[in-house]
């Protein structure tokens, strides 16, 4: 069997957690393969709503096997909290979740770091959730990290080593902190986390696939975030992208099968950086309150505006997407007219690729007529009015992939397929 891979094309927030919940049951297992918790995927069926920090989104449905992959950073301590809310509302974990030794752990002084760097980085600071991902992850690539597996391994000593090392940095920056309680909390999910099984995810998921078995990988963040070809330096640490499932979880290139790339019809971007499409106005404002645009991580106002779709060519080109995924269609169901980016407007030339710095391009729209009927309810293709399908073959013709799901609103119930020849 081949492992299918489902992505953020934008800069996160797309809605990934949903569509995951979506088509777990096609899938035995589902495994989280970079980010950790700075990620917040929402997830509604029932009247209740869940939102997944490092758990995977393949959780609630059924006994599926779900993995924590070795590309994840895990904060034992936010993890505890997040596991235990779940089991509290009745879903058991302890044994359909796994993670991954080899994953890297997130410790206390690497959120007091995250909050050092950025505050030395004064105006020119990335916005991050403030969660220690960047500092974790630089501790792995310069060999310093400490790793799920430790904990089983003299972990006292590799602990007091490296949380001497942040001290030592953080004193050099004349940072203030106090750790006591972070710390505290840190332990105690150290101890927590020692009743969960932890595996060699390479081993499991390749032998998982040499039985018959089907995988689903659960991208984090989104392909504009992506620290090599997002819009660096104001990106995540990960690699965010299609080939990051590869190194997060030892699957080899030629296993992956399906990829599913994930957008919104619009475009939204928490924390800082460039974002060309963004709109200051009046029409921005309505599509954060229609599309409730607050964070699920840190609740910030997330910034918006129309799709754009020379990143988006450019994010599927990386990412290799064979199937596209729209979220959010029901944002815009009151719009006379929408607008699409096409091109960016560099120096007064008009360019229809995406640039190394997209800092101060300006966006080349063309404008659609909008649908303006209520698509929440929804319940087959057949169903959708002329401009909505005039809307999506636009997009199909820019992108050259298929949408195979349009999304119309948050319940796991309001998802459509696409059954459109390809
Ligand atoms: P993720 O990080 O990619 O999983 O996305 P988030 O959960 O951070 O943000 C997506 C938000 O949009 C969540 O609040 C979802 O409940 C909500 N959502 C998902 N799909 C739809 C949709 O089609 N329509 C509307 N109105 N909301 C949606
Ligand atoms: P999901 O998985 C949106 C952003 C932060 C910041 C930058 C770096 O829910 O889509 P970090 O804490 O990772 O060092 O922050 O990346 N960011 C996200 N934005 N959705 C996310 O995750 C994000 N995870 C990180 O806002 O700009
Ligand atoms: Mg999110």
């Amino acid at each position: 069997m081949k492992v299918d891979i489902l992505l953020g094309l934008q800069w996160g927030d797309e809605g990934k957690g949903k569509v995951v919940d979506v088509l777990t049951p096609r899938y035995d297992v589902v495994a989280r393969f970079q980010g950790g918790p700075n990620a917040g995927h929402t997830l509604e069926f029932e009247g209740q709503k869940y939102v997944l920090r490092s758990i995977p989104s393949g959780i609630f449905q059924g006994d599926k096997v779900n993995i924590i992959g070795n590309g994840v950073v895990l904060d034992p301590a936010l993890f505890k909290a997040e596991a235990e809310a779940l089991e509290a509302s009745g879903h058991n974990l302890k044994e359909r979740l796994h993670i991954s030794k080899k994953a890297h752990l997130i410790l206390p002084t690497h959120r007091i770091l995250d909050a050092a760097y950025e505050a030395a980085k004064g105006d020119a600071k990335v916005g991050t959730t403030g969660k220690g991902i960047g500092p974790t992850y630089t501790d792995k690539v310069s060999r310093n990290g400490v790793r799920v597996g430790d904990i089983l391994h003299d972990f006292d000593k590799k602990y007091a080593a490296a949380k001497a090392r942040h001290e030592q940095i953080l004193k050099s920056l004349n940072y203030e902190y106090d750790l006591t309680e972070l710390e505290k909390a840190w332990l105690e999910g150290i101890d927590y986390l020692k009743q969960f099984k932890f595996v060699d995810s390479e081993h499991e998921i390749n032998g998982l696939l040499s039985d018959g078995k089907s995988v689903l990988c659960e991208g984090a963040q989104g392909t504009m975030l992506d620290v090599d070809f997002g819009s660096y330096p104001f990106v995540t640490s990960s690699n965010t992208i299609c080939a990051g499932a590869c190194t997060g979880l030892g699957i080899a290139p030629n296993k992956i099968g399906e990829v599913y790339g994930i957008f919104k019809a619009y475009c939204t971007r928490v924390g800082a950086g460039p974002f060309p499409t963004e709109l200051f106005d009046k029409t921005g404002d309505q599509i954060c309150t229609l599309g409730h645009e607050f964070g699920s991580v840190t609740g910030r106002k997330r910034r918006c505006g129309w799709i754009d779709l020379v990143a988006l060519k450019y994010a599927i080109m990386v990412d290799g997407v064979t199937k596209l995924i729209m979220m959010k269609s029901d944002v815009l169901d009151t719009f006379e007219t929408i607008k699409a980016c096409v091109a960016y407007k560099v120096n007064g030339e008009e360019i229809d690729y995406f640039p190394f710095d997209i800092e101060g391009v300006e966006p080349v729209y063309v404008e659609l007529p909008g649908w303006q009927t209520d698509m929440t309810k929804m319940q087959s293709e057949d169903e959708f009015p002329e401009e909505f399908n005039a809307y999506l073959s636009f997009l199909e013709e820019q992108l050259g992939v298929p949408v195979k799901i349009v999304s119309v609103g948050p319940d796991r119930g309001q998802t459509i397929e696409r059954y459109t020849e390809e």
